[in-house]
């Protein structure tokens, strides 16, 4: 608790720490009164049972204490959550794409990353965007979760004032591998930070990877012949595959007509042993000539 780790650390930390210590004071103090009653109330010692009327005293303090108390948790809980509420015009605005089951974060230069690189001591605004199902963002080292919601522009912010690696998971159930939809924030230095942000140079690798990497394609398609979500991308370009076809099986060959078909309209031949309805049509995300590229790459994937 109360590490420095982002600006909402102490606010969120302030109220726990009141909550828990109210907590724990009530169950130790009406625990102990209760043994002390069973003790000192027994039948032995206290034989003739008494009616106890009306007492105003009590009942005004037991009134007025526990307001004092939730007006006291309220004040706390309000001022370490209504910062986060205020989401300042200046700063690093950075889109977080959601998909299952992966996270994308791109930059005002068009730069893209799996990871969440931010300097530090800077305000960086996040502009949530889904584009299949409900997830939820979560940094528990900075104490920040919203959630991710497909058709709304959800935003959070938050300044990383230690450096260090932080933790980023999804906090909404979004299906088979919800609990592998991990990612991390990367608080560096602003001069490391300037050098990170403007190399936009793509490290060397095939064009159609990048497009896969970019679509999150390969969260749940593996390059190894390893089974994921869906099918490996492994040695299946030129091989024939068997796939359900509005329920009836049949047999197709894996070429350009049947790669582009099932990108842009993934449900309508399902290979068999895999689940339907898992995957999202790419028709308005991917172009034409990605698809290409992507071609191209699963030729080289023997
Ligand atoms: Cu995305 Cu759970």
């Amino acid at each position: 608790m109360f590490s420095n780790a982002s600006n909402f650390v102490q606010g969120v930390d302030t109220s726990f720490a009141i909550i828990l210590g109210a907590s724990l004071f009530f169950l130790v103090g009406i625990t102990g009164v209760m043994v002390y009653f069973v003790v000192r109330y027994n039948k032995n010692k206290h034989p003739e049972a008494q009616d106890v009327h009306e007492n105003k005293k009590l009942e005004i303090t037991w009134t007025v204490i526990p307001t004092i108390l939730v007006l006291v948790m309220f004040y706390f809980g309000w001022t370490g959550y209504e910062p986060m509420r205020k989401i300042p015009e200046e700063g690093i605005k950075v889109k977080a794409h959601a998909q299952m089951w992966s996270w994308q974060f791109e930059y005002e230069n068009g730069k893209y990353s799996d990871t969440l690189v931010v300097p530090k001591d800077e305000a960086v605004i996040l502009d949530l965007i889904s584009r299949d199902v409900v997830h939820s963002l979560y940094i528990p080292a900075f104490r920040i979760k919203e959630d991710v919601v497909p058709g709304v522009n959800n935003k959070m912010w938050f300044i990383g004032q230690e450096l260090g690696k932080y933790n980023i998971f999804c906090a909404e159930f979004c299906g088979d591998l919800h609990s592998k939809m991990l990612s991390s924030v990367h608080v560096i230095a602003p001069e490391e930070y300037n050098v990170w942000y403007n190399d936009t140079t793509q490290p060397e690798i095939h064009p159609g990877l990048v497009v896969l990497k970019k679509n999150a394609c390969v969260s749940c398609h593996s390059l190894d012949g390893t089974r994921i979500v869906g099918p490996s991308f492994k040695g299946i370009w030129g091989h024939e595959v068997e796939v359900i076809t509005n329920g009836e099986e049949r047999t197709v060959m894996v070429d350009e007509d049947y790669v582009k078909r099932s990108i842009y309209d993934p449900n309508a031949d399902v290979v068999k042993g895999f689940n339907p309805g898992l995957m999202i049509p790419y028709q308005n995300l991917v172009t034409e000539e990605e698809v290409n590229e992507i071609i191209d790459y699963l030729k080289t994937l023997k």
